[in-house]
């Protein structure tokens, strides 16, 4: 009898349990104001988490400092009366695929609109957040890499550069567009380049936590030594956005990627898995879904380090390790990160950005490749 009893009694405390989360789960979703600032809270619970921690700190809420409150990310709206060309169901571009398998856009010159697409995003006003590293002699990429971003990279829209650099002063002036600025964010010195690429995972972490956090709704990744040729416009924008390495996006099976082969560590694929190699030069997406994804990176080289393995191309393998299992909502083509060594095929129409050919042994630290 005195058994029974406590299992009603549990029982029914749980069912009560359950409807209140219930509640809770619906209501907190018809109060919070609104999706624009999901990107900052939405995934993450270790996001969350830090949410609240600042709101202690600071005594900032997260309400506060997400300063759109109608801005509903996703939501493709567009306003009327706008002049373009009628889209088409039955012709496009038959020389590439414009689709992954799993229906996410592979973006290419000639798939989108870009007076429709600036159009979509303008009306969201997005901030946008670059995160770059100018460690040592690579703070010579600075000038060409900000003074053709302002000519071609998101024209119209509200960024930031963050630059990481040990060397402040010798972050150029260079004349920004309306709604654009230059936050300098310093770094210790490195000894090994391998050093400079894993501790960006770790930095790009931090500068999220402290700063970008309040200042951005998307959030690129970037090497430093490129430069823009072209638009880099809308089209880049999405969820997760990642761009097919220029040197394995034709006719390479997948068990040639160099995607790290070694179970040891954490960056394994196996030779019968993998979609597309990505490059780990230009990455980005919403500020939540980067900050998580930067965080992966930085945590599984940690990991890595710990078990005194270094994963084959840095954060690159971790990149395509979780970029396997984590689909990207956009596949940029190699539009989106061309080099300056290589001849540009027919299928790529426009090289909308560029790595530069440089010397290693001069800018590298430890020289190396
Ligand atoms: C973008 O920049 C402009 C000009 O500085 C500013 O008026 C506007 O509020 C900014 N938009 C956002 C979303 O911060």
């Amino acid at each position: 009898m005195q058994r029974n009893f406590s299992k009603t009694h549990v029982l029914l405390a749980a069912a009560f349990f359950v409807s209140l989360g219930l509640l809770y789960s619906y209501f907190r979703d018809s109060f919070s104001p609104i999706s624009f600032c999901q990107p900052c809270i939405q995934p993450d619970n270790d996001f969350n988490e830090l949410e609240k921690e600042m709101e202690q700190i600071k005594g900032i809420k997260h309400s506060e400092h997400c300063k759109k409150d109608s801005w509903k990310i996703g939501e493709l709206l567009m306003q009327s009366g706008l002049k373009y060309a009628q889209p088409s169901t039955q012709t496009g571009r038959t020389d590439i695929n414009a689709v992954t398998n799993w229906n996410a856009p592979l973006v290419w010159e000639g798939t989108f609109d870009p007076v429709v697409i600036d159009a979509i995003y303008k009306k969201m006003d997005p901030r946008v957040a670059v995160v770059v590293f100018a460690v040592g002699k690579y703070t010579r990429f600075l000038k060409a890499f900000i003074e053709t971003g302002e000519k071609f990279f998101l024209v119209g829209f509200n960024v930031t550069y963050y630059i990481h650099t040990d060397r402040e002063n010798e972050v150029p002036k260079v004349a920004l567009g309306k709604g654009r600025k230059i936050t300098t964010v310093p770094v210790p010195s490195a000894n090994r380049w391998q050093d400079v690429v894993l501790g960006r995972m770790k930095w790009a972490t931090l500068t999220i936590e402290k700063t970008i956090r309040n200042e951005a709704d998307y959030l690129f990744m970037m090497d430093i030594d490129s430069v823009f040729y072209s638009r880099f416009g809308a089209e880049s924008l999405s969820r997760l956005s990642a761009v097919l390495h220029r040197g394995y996006y034709k006719n390479t099976p997948r068990e040639k990627f160099p995607y790290e082969r070694r179970p040891e560590s954490k960056a394994y694929i196996p030779a019968e898995e993998g979609d597309y190699y990505y490059t780990a030069a230009v990455w980005g997406g919403y500020l939540g879904d980067m900050y998580k994804l930067v965080k992966y990176c930085y945590e599984m080289s940690e990991e890595d380090t710990k078990n005194k393995i270094e994963a084959v191309w840095q954060e690159e393998s971790h990149l395509n390790k979780y970029l396997l299992y984590n689909k990207p909502t956009k596949v940029l083509s190699p539009e989106y990160l061309w080099s300056d060594y290589d001849k540009v095929p027919a299928d790529i129409k426009v090289v909308r950005i560029s790595q530069l050919v440089k010397n290693y042994a001069e800018v590298r630290p430890n020289g190396g490749n």
